[in-house]
């Protein structure tokens, strides 16, 4: 498919939605779902760009729409079941709309066995795509349209440019660097759903990096399963850090964030980077997933404890104050209790200000699927509580460090007279205020913390 065909197949979409916009006097709408990562939300900004190019309106609202598209993860089981559930629950509301057309995309249609139950046991559901096939939706739903089902599912792992974009937000944007994975940690279905490892041109992420400063964007995160990887597939002449740099570069005021490094890759030319280039923000989000040096040889992870901790302390060095978070996986087939207590210990020695907790959840058609895992849930379910405590401990720790401080916050979202702003850290921060502060950089004066957030005072600005 080029260009050509994709606009040739969004005007004739178009022609179908205006006469029906002419019948039922609006337009159609749209509902678009989004699970998982944040590269599902930056695929679901582009397929609402899309969407919005061949005459779609979008709503909140499932019952009102035309179009209800669910944008899927399939990185731990509990992810497909909320999928499962929720695709389940629209039959009823397809009995009463049967001109609704009903779509499902992303990584869990990616797995055959997934997509051979959508064909199978819903029925109701008209379309089906797999994360390879996003820059055909035009063409894809005019056949929906016009004849009738459609799974599309295979495709080569390639880097589509041009895709329109509508992004959820004026002032905080995604921006895809990379796609793939090709690590194959042995719990992670990622590389099987999103293919190998592809680096989008330099060109094209300055390109678009410059229009959204351009445009107003105030933040700028970087995305990729594995952002050090960037360039490696460009035949050398660009690195990840020498990104951040040109990036960097571009005039106005504008944090750059990124996500997400992997230590095996984490290097210090990075942390170096991360210290001269003053937008790019100071927060490390660095997945160590366990403490135990045989656990991490069995997931293929590629460092040991000791060379983690080594990293964290360069980047602390390096980087005066920075903010780290990590992933932690706790009950991977095989591990022990005593292997769960060098996790414990790596939480204890690192005091991340956050860290995002999983139970091992087995992925049909990856390695550890195929793994001994004698320990039950309900005992995987207290090392997960003492690891919560011990890290809400030092995560309310770290806050309370922060009081008295004046940080610089960018408002993101205003409730009842209360705004919701980041810092440079990306701790939230809460305080009073209105609309008006919206996408701006404030100085806020921080007065008391919980384990979760800081509150504060504007200061003027
Ligand atoms: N590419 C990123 C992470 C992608 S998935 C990285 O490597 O850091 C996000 C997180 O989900 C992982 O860091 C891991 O902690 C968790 N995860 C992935 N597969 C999982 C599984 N099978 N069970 C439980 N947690 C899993
Ligand atoms: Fe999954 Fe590992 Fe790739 Fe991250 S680096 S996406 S955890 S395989
Ligand atoms: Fe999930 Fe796919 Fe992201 S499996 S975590 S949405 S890459």
């Amino acid at each position: 498919m080029n260009e050509h065909d994709s606009i040739d197949y969004t005007l004739k979409v178009k022609e179908l939605n205006d006469n029906r916009s002419a019948k039922n006097g609006r337009k159609p709408l749209a509902f678009i779902h989004t699970y998982g990562c944040q590269q599902n939300v930056s695929d679901s900004e582009h397929i609402a760009g899309l969407l919005s190019q061949m005459g779609f309106e979008f709503t909140d609202d499932v019952k009102k729409a035309d179009l209800a598209l669910y944008n899927t993860c399939a990185v731990r089981e509990h992810a497909e079941q909320r999928v499962f559930g929720n695709i389940g629950a629209l039959k009823g509301i397809k009995d009463r709309n049967p001109d609704m057309i009903i779509a499902v995309c992303g990584c869990m249609t990616q797995q055959k066995q997934v997509a051979e139950k959508f064909k199978r046991s819903y029925p109701y559901v008209d379309l089906v795509f797999g994360t390879h096939a996003l820059p055909k939706l035009p063409e894809m739903l005019y056949n929906v349209m016009t004849k009738g089902r459609v799974f599309e599912l295979g495709g080569e792992d390639v880097v589509t440019e041009g895709i329109p974009v509508r992004r959820d937000s004026k002032f905080k944007a995604w921006l895809p660097v990379m796609y793939g994975c090709n690590n194959f940690c042995t719990y992670c279905i990622v590389p099987y759903v999103r293919g190998r490892e592809r680096s989008r041109t330099t060109e094209a992420i300055m390109d678009e990096a410059k229009k959204l400063v351009a445009d107003g964007a105030r933040e700028i995160t970087l995305l990729g399963q594995n952002v050090n990887s960037y360039g490696k597939d460009l035949g050398g002449t660009i690195n990840f850090s020498q990104l951040l740099r040109k990036i960097n570069a571009i005039e106005g005021d504008f944090l750059i964030r990124f996500m997400t490094s992997h230590p095996k890759d984490a290097t210090s030319e990075l942390f170096d980077t991360m210290a001269e280039c003053e937008k790019v923000a100071k927060h490390l989000h660095l997945p160590f997933q366990s403490g135990s040096n045989r656990i991490l040889k069995l997931m293929n992870r590629r460092y040991t404890k000791e060379k983690y901790l080594s990293l964290i302390q360069e980047v602390k060095e390096k980087v005066p104050g920075i903010s780290l978070t990590s992933d932690v996986i706790v009950g991977f087939p095989g591990e022990t209790y005593e292997d769960f207590c060098e996790t414990l210990d790596v939480v204890r020695q690192v005091e991340f200000d956050n860290l995002f907790t999983f139970i091992y959840s087995k992925r049909e058609g990856t390695p550890a699927a195929k793994m001994e895992d004698p320990v039950t849930h309900e005992e995987k379910t207290k090392w997960m509580a003492e690891l919560l405590a011990v890290q809400e401990e030092i995560s309310a720790r770290n806050m309370a460090k922060r009081v008295g401080r004046t940080e610089r916050v960018l408002c993101e979202n205003v409730k009842d007279g209360t705004v919701f702003g980041r810092t440079n850290e990306n701790l939230v921060v809460r305080f009073d205020g209105d609309e008006s502060l919206l996408g701006k950089f404030v100085n806020v004066k921080i007065t008391r913390s919980d384990r979760s957030a800081l509150f504060g005072e504007l200061q003027n600005i």
